[in-house]
């Protein structure tokens, strides 16, 4: 009877089974859920415990500092003393460099550091060494007004938070870093566009304390001067590529007082590849292709007249693509010379064709020319007296002679060509 019912067996096979399984994994799930209880919790717990008290101690400890603090004033202001404040970038990509807005932006970590006496507090009841401060204590403590004298729209950036930190150490240092977005102006020189090479400043200064008040000085660490880049990420910059930087120390600037400002300088190469396949290439290519009017049949006039007005018409519309992206100043770029030597050297050859073909309209192997030659030739030949024989026959020789050959006659020939005139 089993066997004739076969799907019968399946289920008592599977009923069999399935508790078995479901009971080994709850045993699984049990095990692993209970094993040990209290041990977990308990560890938790000392850990909740001594990170409040570790809290409570930090939120008195900045209590304690800020009581009596004044964010007016600047460090050392009692002494006296200018504050130095120090400063690194650390720039993780750079551009776009906008040549027609003369403008460069950059990404980067901007990190300001400096020592407020005010600020210092006693480690022991902590262990730390340095605190990470919120952006609620941020705006209880005196900042530099750092600013970029030559900024043209700069931001923090807000996603998902604004992007800043602030570290307060033992000794009232604190470090104060926020990831920005430079835009600054940029004073370009087109004059050799595109082959140019540009240098933009970057000019880090105080907006309100002169330089007998506030400092700024590049914060070396290790190799670099204060200015560290990502060079992986700058690698691909769109129009341009970053040749180098260089760094200069403090000096003051005058505004309406001296100020102490930092500056950079990062150097800018123009990426030639684009021109050279857009512009350069094509404009030379219908310079030769102008000499192709050389080599053509002497009576094909209206054929060289086509390939030099299609080649200047060529050349107008490369020269006008080349500005519609090119900026717009005032003494000709690099590129437009380029293009305008290639329009003079075409007209060149135009205006060569047009005088070469007024000075040989004869002789031009032109049927009807010719024609008009021959009926001269006859003309001359018919002037000449008929009953003299010998000499009809000697100026037609002279006169062969002379068509024939422009190269200086020969000595013999000299009596003839005597008698010729
Ligand atoms: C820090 O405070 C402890 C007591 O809480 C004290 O013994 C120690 O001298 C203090 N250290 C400094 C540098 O003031
Ligand atoms: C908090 O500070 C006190 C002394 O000021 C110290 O005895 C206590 O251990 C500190 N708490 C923790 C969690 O470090
Ligand atoms: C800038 O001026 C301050 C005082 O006004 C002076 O101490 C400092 O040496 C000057 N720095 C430079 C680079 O001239």
């Amino acid at each position: 009877m089993l066997l004739r019912y076969p799907h019968l067996i399946l289920t008592l096979i599977l009923i069999l089974i399935i508790p078995v399984q479901t009971e080994e994994f709850k045993y699984r799930i049990e095990n692993v859920k209970y094993q040990k209880p209290g041990s977990i919790r308990s560890k938790r717990d000392t850990f909740v415990r001594r990170e409040s008290g570790v809290a409570q101690n930090v939120t008195h400890l900045l209590n304690d500092v800020l009581n009596n603090y004044d964010q007016h004033f600047r460090p050392g202001f009692k002494s006296g003393k200018p504050t130095k404040v120090y400063i690194d970038l650390f720039i993780r990509t750079m551009g776009p460099v906008a040549d027609l807005a003369y403008t460069y932006s950059f990404n980067c970590y901007f990190r300001q550091k400096w020592t407020d006496d005010r600020l210092h507090f006693n480690n022991s009841g902590i262990g730390f060494r340095q605190l990470s401060l919120s952006m609620a204590m941020l705006d209880k403590i005196w900042k530099p007004d750092t600013y970029f004298w030559n900024g043209a729209g700069s931001y923090v950036h807000g996603i998902t938070t604004p992007n800043r930190l602030v570290r307060l150490e033992t000794d009232g240092t604190i470090l104060y870093s926020s990831r920005i977005t430079v835009k600054a102006k940029c004073q370009m020189d087109m004059s050799r566009y595109p082959l140019d090479k540009q240098a933009c400043r970057l000019i880090i200064g105080s907006y309100a304390y002169s330089s007998d008040e506030v400092q700024y000085k590049w914060r070396i660490m290790g190799e670099d001067n204060g200015v560290k880049i990502d060079y992986e990420s700058i690698a691909d910059l769109p129009q341009f590529s970053l040749s180098g930087f260089k760094v200069y120390e403090a000096a003051n600037l005058t505004r309406d007082k001296e100020y102490s400002a930092l500056e950079v300088r990062f150097y800018f190469d123009r990426h030639f590849g684009y021109f050279l396949m857009n512009f350069y290439v094509p404009c030379a290519l219908v310079v030769l292709l102008c000499w192709v009017a050389f080599f053509t049949k002497r009576e094909a006039t209206a054929e060289r007249i086509g390939i030099g007005i299609t080649n200047v018409l060529t050349i107008v519309l490369i020269s006008l693509d080349s500005k519609s992206d090119s900026p717009k100043v005032d003494s000709p770029t690099a590129l437009e010379v380029y293009i305008w030597i290639c329009y003079l050297t075409h007209l060149i050859c135009m205006v060569e064709f047009t005088v070469v073909h007024y000075h040989t309209k004869y002789n031009t192997g032109d049927p009807e020319i010719q024609e008009v030659e021959r009926e001269r030739l006859r003309q001359i030949i018919k002037q000449i007296p008929k009953y003299d024989f010998s000499k009809m026959s000697l100026i037609i020789s002279c006169f062969l002679e002379i068509l024939k050959t422009d190269h200086i006659p020969h000595s013999n020939d000299e009596m003839l060509l005597n008698q010729c005139q």
